[in-house]
């Protein structure tokens, strides 16, 4: 066995597999089985794939759903979602229904500017005062845009480019550290690659402009040129509304009564924070699943929602729900930095699907509909939690991965999903239940050692 390797990445694909099944698996010839049968049949989509990231050795599927009748701004939409778990496209098609005949969802853009920081330490403040800093970096302020116009004229074209250029003083929190702060516009791409480059000609000038200066110190240190990921700049709003007489929820809970829990409940997930993550989860059940079918970037989505809902010092509930004049309101205003161009958006077959599923949207629209996807996820759960709780509708989608880790039959299955049709199912009472239909005993729990 030899668990350690050089060069891995430099061996051919058949080699890494031969290295990995034999070094890692007590079975490599079911290990290989195993890998190859992820395989794409067409040779090209799998060369695709495996040139997508260093080392592929097989694909990983995640199931791809739709979820029908989502009306936003008087459109229809079919939604793609990538995602495990089983009772999210069931949860999104049941809001999409409710509200499509409630005047669909609301959709409108706040704001889309992305921003990026020089990261940088300047020793000679305060020899220098700031204001001198300052004027210095007024001075390059048009050298900055000239030595980056090879990057930025192709977005300039399309309408996006460099917002503002700014000096920040960060000295309070550290000792010489300062920034140079830019927003863009990116239009149709996530831009992280546009707005990296940018910085780091940024840096490239700063150094070179400052060894001309009058200021004392004609050293800078450039600790890092980044792009953020949290864009609290880049926006968007999603609403529903409709009357609380509307509100019929098809359970025993009046409209009154149903508007009064969900504002509660909403109000909880506000105050509590153990709540406000749970809840913002829910929603990102929703934004998560299309993110990942339109080939988006969501571990930047996840890492800027979460640093959102916590802006003010609170982790908070990402929607809000009000009351007024008997008009029942819920919304959602939420950062999603999005990219219909670039990346792996014209390259993933399945991602150009979904494009093409939902109408070739560019970025600007790609956000509203995955806030509407966000919000409609959080009313059914909110929906369910506080009718009939939540594991009726979550154990119902989640019966069938169960029958199938008991190897049921095809039949054994339809027999257990109508059992349970009137009874919420859990793992054991589905267990219990299949191992009477086969007549055979019920394993008893295993118990722990030494107890
Ligand atoms: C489960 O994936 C998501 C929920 O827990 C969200 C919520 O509690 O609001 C149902």
């Amino acid at each position: 066995m030899n668990k350690e390797i050089k060069g891995y990445s430099k061996l051919s694909k058949q080699a890494k597999i031969e290295w990995l099944i034999g070094n890692y698996f007590e079975d490599p010839e079911k290990a290989f089985k195993q890998i190859s049968s992820y395989w794409h049949n067409e040779a090209e989509i799998q060369k695709l794939h495996d040139e997508f990231i260093e080392n592929t050795i097989t694909n990983f599927y995640l199931p791809y759903g739709v979820a029908p009748n989502f009306r936003i701004n008087n459109e229809m939409y079919c939604l793609p979602m990538a995602i495990e778990e089983s009772s999210v496209v069931a949860a999104a098609s049941k809001a999409a229904n409710f509200w499509k005949d409630r005047g669909g969802f609301k959709t409108k853009i706040i704001s889309t500017t992305k921003i990026g920081h020089v990261h940088f330490i300047w020793n000679g403040y305060p020899e220098n005062s700031y204001e001198e800093f300052t004027e210095f970096f007024d001075s390059i302020k048009q050298e900055l845009i000239l030595r980056t116009q090879h990057l930025t004229k192709n977005m300039v074209k399309r309408g996006g480019g460099i917002v503002s250029i700014d000096l920040v003083n960060k000295t309070e929190l550290e000792d010489g550290y300062f920034q140079i702060e830019a927003r863009f516009e990116t239009c149709d791409s996530m831009g992280a690659n546009f707005i990296n480059s940018i910085l780091e000609e940024f840096a490239a000038v700063l150094k070179s402009e400052i060894v001309h200066s009058d200021l004392k110190d004609k050293d800078v240190q450039v600790v890092m040129c980044i792009l953020s990921n949290y864009t609290p700049e880049c926006l968007v709003r999603a609403e529903v509304q409709c009357s609380v007489e509307e509100l019929n929820t098809d359970s025993s809970v009046s409209p009154d009564e149903f508007a009064d829990k969900f504002l509660r409940a909403i109000r909880i997930a506000e105050i509590e924070p153990y709540r406000a993550v749970t809840h913002n989860k829910g929603v990102m059940n929703g934004i998560d699943a299309l993110v990942i079918a339109t080939g988006n970037d969501f571990r930047a989505v996840e890492a800027c929602v979460h640093a959102y809902a916590g802006r003010n010092g609170k982790y908070k509930s990402l929607t809000h729900a009000s009351v007024e004049d008997q008009i029942f309101k819920f919304w959602i205003e939420v950062p999603l930095s999005l990219g219909t161009v670039g990346g792996i958006t014209s390259l993933h077959p399945m991602v150009k699907f979904s494009n093409e599923l939902l109408g070739k949207p560019n970025a600007e629209k790609l956000m509203q509909i995955i806030a509407a996807a966000g919000l409609a996820q959080n009313f059914s759960a909110i929906r369910s939690l506080v009718t009939t709780g939540i594991q009726k509708g979550h154990m119902k989608m989640h019966l069938l991965n169960i029958l199938n880790q008991l190897e049921a039959t095809e039949e054994e299955k339809v027999k257990i999903i109508e059992y349970f049709k009137d009874k919420v199912p859990s793992y054991s009472n589905t267990v219990e239940i299949f191992c009477k239909m086969r007549g055979i005993a019920a394993p008893s729990p295993v118990k722990k050692k030494n107890s």
